[in-house]
């Protein structure tokens, strides 16, 4: 390891919670460095299958801490929602950590997610509706609340008071009913206090692991193409999906950061508006989403679907730096006789391979190469020599396109379905 980001290098979902699942057998720390319980990872294994959105996928090494880092912002309510549930399914959530930094998605950020997207009406970003969007955007306007504060009740108590009084009148501005500033303030601490000491303060935590040489990874929430400032503005989330994000999200110094293992899926999905230029539609993209399962963790949307976007995630990795890269879901493209892939965009008669801003890219068409499939089962394959010559040709390909190596191939969702290269 010994310091890993795991990051997304498309439009999210391709698999981090996998690929830091399978790590974190080995981790001694994990943290999630920025987003909300927006995040829908979904993980299998030996203890089934679950669906993560602000706890890291770190949680069922029984050894390993995981830090919901001072980068993310937290809903105290759905994150005791979220370890009653894995506590239910007999899974400890005795070494989960929240910083005291991380900042609060309270109730008024929820609803105004969903307030705002309906103003926008047509042009709706289609973000998941937590509160992501609105809390960060109270961090960065000076307003936000952090996790520490809950801890002096007479204090939190008039700051949510506060804050209340001036949101419902926003609130009221829509139409809705204004909040209880008190009912809020109970409902807050009643969840703090079912996570009692486990918001704690972040870098001495972290600091303890470093000087260790402990293993620690980063897992990153949603891909290059969501961050807020190279993603498709303004389809995008509220934080730094970036390898550089990690650095500050997680209290990590940049030069700690050794490895930065870039995940993508064989192809491409999205949820959430935006341009998404190799977007299929129709049967194809039908028959594309079943086969591959493709529906939001959090949400339930359908996911867009599309062919693997090799500008795309060249330019995440032009961001990044892999070290290495993740590809999963390749058993997806199985049956496939052939399988196109975007090398470069035309956009106003030229051909380019840089990624052009989000109303440009609105209007690039992809330039396909095709690969050959191989029309066969890959889903046993535990070793790069058990794959068809053509699944082995096309991962070259993503590779090269990318430009950085491949350590970790997935076939299927469990654990064990990732050759590891
Ligand atoms: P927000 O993060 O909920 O504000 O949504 C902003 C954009 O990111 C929307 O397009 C969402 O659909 C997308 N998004 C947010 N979280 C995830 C995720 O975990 N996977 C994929 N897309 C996401």
């Amino acid at each position: 390891m010994p310091i890993t980001a795991i990051v997304g290098a498309q439009w999210g979902d391709e698999g981090k919670g996998k690929i830091t699942d399978v790590l974190a057998q080995d981790a001694d720390l994990v943290i999630r460095f920025q987003g909300g319980d927006n995040a829908g990872h979904t993980v299998v294994n030996d203890r089934g299958e679950f669906k993560l959105h602000l706890i890291p996928a770190g949680i069922f090494n029984p050894d390993a801490v995981n830090l919901i880092g001072p980068g993310t912002v937290v809903n105290l309510l759905t994150l005791v929602e979220e370890l009653d549930m894995l506590e239910a399914r007999g899974i400890s959530t005795a070494n989960v950590r929240v910083a005291d930094r991380a900042h609060l998605v309270l109730p008024y950020h929820v609803m105004l997610d969903r307030l705002d997207e309906r103003e926008r009406g047509r042009r709706k970003l289609g973000t998941t509706g937590r509160g992501v969007g609105p809390a960060y955007a109270d961090k960065v306007a000076r307003h936000g609340l952090q996790a520490y504060e809950v801890r002096d009740e007479r204090r939190f108590r008039e700051r949510i008071a506060r804050s209340v009084e001036l949101k419902n009148r926003i609130l009221e501005a829509y139409g809705e009913q204004p909040l209880d500033a008190g009912q809020l303030a109970d409902d807050q601490l009643e969840a703090a206090a079912r996570l009692g000491d486990r918001i704690v303060s972040a870098l001495p935590l972290v600091e303890d692991f470093v000087s260790r040489d402990a293993r620690v990874l980063l897992e990153g929430q949603l891909g290059a193409m969501r961050d807020l400032d190279w993603g498709i503005y303004p389809f995008v989330t509220s934080s730094n999906p970036l390898a550089g994000g990690a650095s500050i999200g997680a209290g990590i110094p940049p030069r700690l950061i050794t490895r930065v293992i870039g995940v993508v899926k064989a192809y491409s999905t999205a949820v959430g508006e935006g341009p998404f230029p190799t977007e299929l539609h129709g049967p194809e993209a039908d028959a594309l989403r079943e086969r591959a399962g493709e529906y939001g963790a959090t949400t339930g949307r359908p996911r867009r679907v599309g062919w693997f976007d090799a500008v795309a995630a060249r330019y995440a990795h032009r961001l990044n730096l892999f070290t290495d890269i993740a590809v999963t879901k390749l058993d997806v493209l199985d049956v496939h006789e052939r399988i196109p892939i975007a090398v470069r965009y035309r956009l106003n008669g030229m051909e380019t391979d840089d990624m052009p801003p989000t109303g440009l890219l609105e209007q690039a068409q992809p330039v396909y190469e095709t690969a050959p499939g191989w029309c066969v089962a890959t889903t046993s394959a535990r070793s790069r020599e058990a794959l068809p010559r053509r699944a082995l040709g096309y991962l070259d390909r993503v590779s090269t396109l990318v430009g950085a190596p491949i350590s970790m191939i997935g076939v299927g969702p469990e654990r064990k379905a990732t050759i590891l290269t």
